[in-house]
């Protein structure tokens, strides 16, 4: 990787400001959901602690837009935390100012403390010099471990780095290496799932990996607009009005390249994909009107597993159906399934991909399971995401 990491610095006594992505889904009564992201950060974390720098974390919850909502202060994040490391984080009430500054100048080596959700700041967002600065004057390095945020130009991603030096963490490492990887050298044959309902943030992704894949297997909500492509009725299916063209466009790219794109054979339809819902399967050009798609079919789930049983490289972004109701599940664990015993590297891209396999109990038989949702849809299309960009390079 070009881009230099706290294990390239010296970091014992120091203070080190930690911008992680702590974004969890959270209860009205400061319950979480789902601690994927705080677990995600304990190596970086840890190893500072090992190397008794005073760690000083930051991140934002939620959209609050410069405001302070009393749902989603950080303090049952850095509880949560706490819990896990087995050591106090010490939250703070706020993110910037005399108080937090001289919290900051009390701590010990090792110590840890949680600066206030980030974004209750107007700053943060628009990315504002003076609150960067304000930031950068608690610490004498940035280490940046939020790769779910990096995609975010805001003053604690990129900011920041025009006053203290900003490096990688741990995670952010590993979320660069693996999913870059997937776009330097794959092993072959190279295959891509590409799921969820919306097209035209995907097409970035299918437009750049294009070049790199032997096989693209289309299901999820967006299939509909492939196979309404080949002028078939895909009933009340969405279609984003403007991609047919972009979908069209990418499949005789994908045939003069020689890479196969398979769409489903047969898919799950249900007039309201609803629980409770009725679930019918039905070859795919026989979709009846009034219906939707809501999974793939049995026949579709039979032919991309003698795909995937083939690949020895696996990149999967958005579930094969709506995953959260049972009858329309189906595609999503199988498919999850069959990633979870196959000898070949699997990368699961974030968001809800990362959600399904995450409830399912297969994210830990996966190589990777990324944590940016935005971010790692933005980074597989090869777009330089601006909170990479700013770390410095290695030398
Ligand atoms: C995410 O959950 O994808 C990140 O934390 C970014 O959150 P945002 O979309 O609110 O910027």
């Amino acid at each position: 990787m070009q881009k230099k990491t706290v294990r390239d610095e010296e970091v014992g006594g120091k203070r080190v400001l930690v911008r992680v992505d702590f974004n969890v889904p959270m209860d009205r009564n400061g319950k979480i959901e789902d601690d994927t992201r705080i677990r995600a950060c304990l190596p970086t974390i840890i190893w500072l602690i090992d190397h008794r720098a005073r760690v000083i974390l930051c991140s934002h919850l939620g959209r609050p837009h410069g405001r302070v909502d009393e749902h989603l202060r950080l303090a049952p994040v850095a509880r949560r935390l706490s819990e896990l490391l087995q050591r106090p984080v010490e939250p703070l009430s706020e993110a910037i100012g005399p108080g937090v500054l001289r919290a900051v100048s009390e701590m010990q080596d090792g110590e840890i403390v949680f600066l206030e959700n980030l974004r209750f700041y107007p700053g943060e967002e628009e990315n504002n010099p003076g609150f960067a600065r304000e930031l950068s004057r608690l610490a004498d390095l940035s280490v940046n471990d939020a790769f779910g945020a990096s995609h975010r130009a805001h003053a604690s991603v990129v900011g920041l780095a025009a006053y203290i030096p900003c490096v990688a963490g741990l995670l952010m490492e590993k979320e660069i290496v693996m999913l870059g990887s997937l776009l330097e050298d794959p092993a072959r044959p190279f295959v891509v799932i590409m799921g969820g309902a919306k097209v035209g943030e995907k097409i970035g992704i299918l437009e750049n990996i294009l070049t790199r894949a032997d096989c693209i297997l289309v299901g999820g909500g967006m299939a509909a607009t492939f196979l309404k492509g080949r002028g078939w009725d895909v009933g009340t299916s969405a279609v984003e009005p403007g991609t047919m063209e972009l979908v069209g466009s990418i499949q005789r790219r994908a045939a003069a390249l020689g890479v196969r794109v398979l769409l489903p054979v047969d898919v799950v339809v249900a007039e309201k994909p609803e629980s409770g819902a009725t679930a019918r399967v039905v070859r795919s050009d026989q979709i009846p009107p009034g219906c939707r798609i809501a999974d793939i079919g049995p026949l579709t789930i039979l032919e991309f597993t003698q795909e995937l049983r083939r690949c020895r490289t696996v990149a999967w972004n958005g579930p094969m159906g709506v995953f959260e109701i049972p009858q329309f599940s189906d595609g999503t664990r199988s498919i999850a399934t069959v990633l979870a015993g196959l000898d070949a590297i699997t990368v699961i891209g974030g968001g809800s991909t990362a959600e399904a396999v995450t409830q399912l109990g297969l994210a830990g038989r996966m190589t990777h399971v990324s944590t940016g949702g935005g971010a790692s849809l933005q980074f597989l299309a090869g777009k330089t995401l601006p909170g990479i960009a700013v770390l410095v390079d290695k030398e």
